[in-house]
Formats: structure tokens, sequence, C-alpha cells
């Protein structure tokens, strides 16, 4: 079968996600800048950062592969970092591949690792809007708007999450699926940058669900959005938060 593109497969979810597939029998392509990638994982190493890495990827993924079984945006960076970069490699690098690669999806389906982060209410008369605007006009609107970077991240989840569905009523002609999932705190690497930039809400999702989520929690609903398993399933953002929601909004019995 075709293979599937695994962004951020050098970690957490992106990893948990590429030995899935890669155990279901499916040929995976890892990009990531970090090299190391679970066993079975044929790397391609890129600063998603990068317009002219992320157009090598398409070039090297076009002109070695006739058609792709899947894309998985999984990398992200936190609000850690500063507004432009997390803008980069959360929002645009996931367009930019999507776009790239889109004639080689005849079927197959699209996932992007977004976030609860992404249904904050902040941004939500303008994710249209914004959604639209090119890198460098998106960039200079950010820097206009003197965007941190805790804010660029769930505005960047926001957008992801704008463009899976986006995406699905443009892609459904030729058969492509694409969905997003919005977890809750996941055990990763990325989880401790997370607790310094989420204001408290992390260690308040801990208290409400009793644990975090294990990265595999989060690439099992990950792979069935990508298998033909979820074939009905299109145009949504599937929530994995153990119930986070529920606790918060929830009436008491
Ligand atoms: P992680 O830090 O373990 O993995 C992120 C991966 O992205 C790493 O392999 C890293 O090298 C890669 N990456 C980052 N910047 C890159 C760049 N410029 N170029 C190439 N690769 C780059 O984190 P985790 O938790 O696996 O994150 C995966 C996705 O899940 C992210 O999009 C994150 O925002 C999202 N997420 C994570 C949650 C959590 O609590 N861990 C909660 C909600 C969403």
């Amino acid at each position: 079968s075709p293979p599937v593109l695994v962004t951020g497969a050098a970690s957490g979810i992106g990893a948990a996600l590429a030995t899935r597939l890669v155990r279901a029998g499916l040929r995976v392509i890892g990009a990531d800048r970090a090299a190391e990638m679970p066993e079975g994982v044929e790397p391609i190493c890129c600063d998603l950062t990068d317009p002219q890495a992320l157009a090598a990827v398409v070039d090297r993924l076009r002109g070695r592969f006739p058609r792709l079984g899947g894309l998985a945006h999984v990398a992200g960076v936190p609000g850690t970092v500063d507004a432009a970069t997390v803008l980069a490699v959360n929002w645009l690098a996931p367009r930019k591949l999507t776009e790239g690669l889109l004639d080689s999806l005849e079927g197959g389906a699209i996932v992007s690792v977004a976030s609860l982060a992404g249904h904050h209410p902040e941004y939500a008369d303008q994710v249209a809007e914004l959604a639209g605007l090119a890198d460098d006009e998106l960039q200079d609107w950010a820097r206009r708007e003197g965007l941190t970077g805790p804010r660029a991240y769930d505005l960047s989840k926001k957008l992801l999450i704008h463009h899976g569905r986006a995406l699905a009523a443009r892609l459904l002609p030729r058969g492509v699926r694409s969905n997003t999932i919005s977890p809750g705190p996941v055990h990763t690497p990325i989880l401790g940058d997370f607790r310094s930039s989420m204001n408290g809400s992390v260690e308040r999702s801990e208290h409400l669900v009793g644990r975090h989520a294990s990265a595999d929690e989060i690439a099992a609903p990950a792979a069935f959005l990508l298998s033909d398993e979820a074939s009905w399933i299109n145009g949504v953002d599937l929530v994995a938060d153990g119930g986070l929601i529920a606790s918060r909004t929830a009436p008491t019995p």
C-alpha cells in the first residue's frame, strides 16, 4: 500500500503513531528535525520552520512515490517558543505540506494533531480570515498583534481544526478524508513546557481526570482516523481528553 507521511515521528505521539502504522504493515516516512526514528520508519530529517526544507520534502516524496496513503501532521512546538516559530511549525508547515502533497493523495486520509487549546474562544471569529492569510501576512499580523507564544499556540491549533474541516469539504470529490484530534495533556517530552506556558491547566486537568494520556492513547485514534475503518468519518475534530471537558461542564449528579 502507498506510504504514509508522519511529521514529528521522532518523539511522543508521532513516534507512537509511526510505530503503530509500521506494525500494521504500512510503509511509514517520518519527517522530523531529530533523525532518530522508531524502528522501521524511513527518516527525512527536516526543519519544518524552513520553507526550502518543506519544498524539498514535497519534491522528494513526489519524486519517489506516485501515491501517498495518508498524511499525519503531528510535529508541534509549545507556547514557550516564540510566536513566529509556533505558527510556522504548528500551522504553516502542515498547510504547506498538505498543499504540496494533495495531488499524491488520491483516496487516503489526512489527520492533524490539534489540541484542546484550539477550543479556546479567543480569535474564534477571526479564524477563517486568518486561515486565508499567506505565511508572511500571518507573521506580520502576529507581530502587529504582539502575539505571545502561548496565544500563538492556541491560535495555531484553532487554525488546524478550522483547516481540517475546510479540507474535508474541499477534498470530498477526490475521496480524501480530513480530520483532526484534540488531545488534553499527554505524557510526552513537551508536557513540561505546557506546565510552564498553560497557566495551571495541565495540573487542573490531572486533578480532574486523575492522570494524563499516554502517547499511544492518542496514536490509537489517530491511526484509526487514517485507516479505512474510519471511512465515514470526515471533517470532525475528535476530542481525546479522558473526560476532561465532561468533568468541567457536566451537571453534578
Ligand atoms: P514531542 O515534543 O514529544 O514531539 C514533537 C515532535 O515534533 C518532536 O519529535 C520534534 O522534534 C518535532 N518538531 C518540533 N519542531 C520541529 C521542527 N521545527 N521541525 C521538525 N520537527 C519538529 O511532543 P508531542 O506531545 O508528541 O506532540 C505532538 C503533537 O501533539 C504536537 O503538535 C502537540 O502540540 C500536540 N499536543 C500535545 C499534547 C501534550 O500534552 N503532549 C496535548 C495536545 C496536543
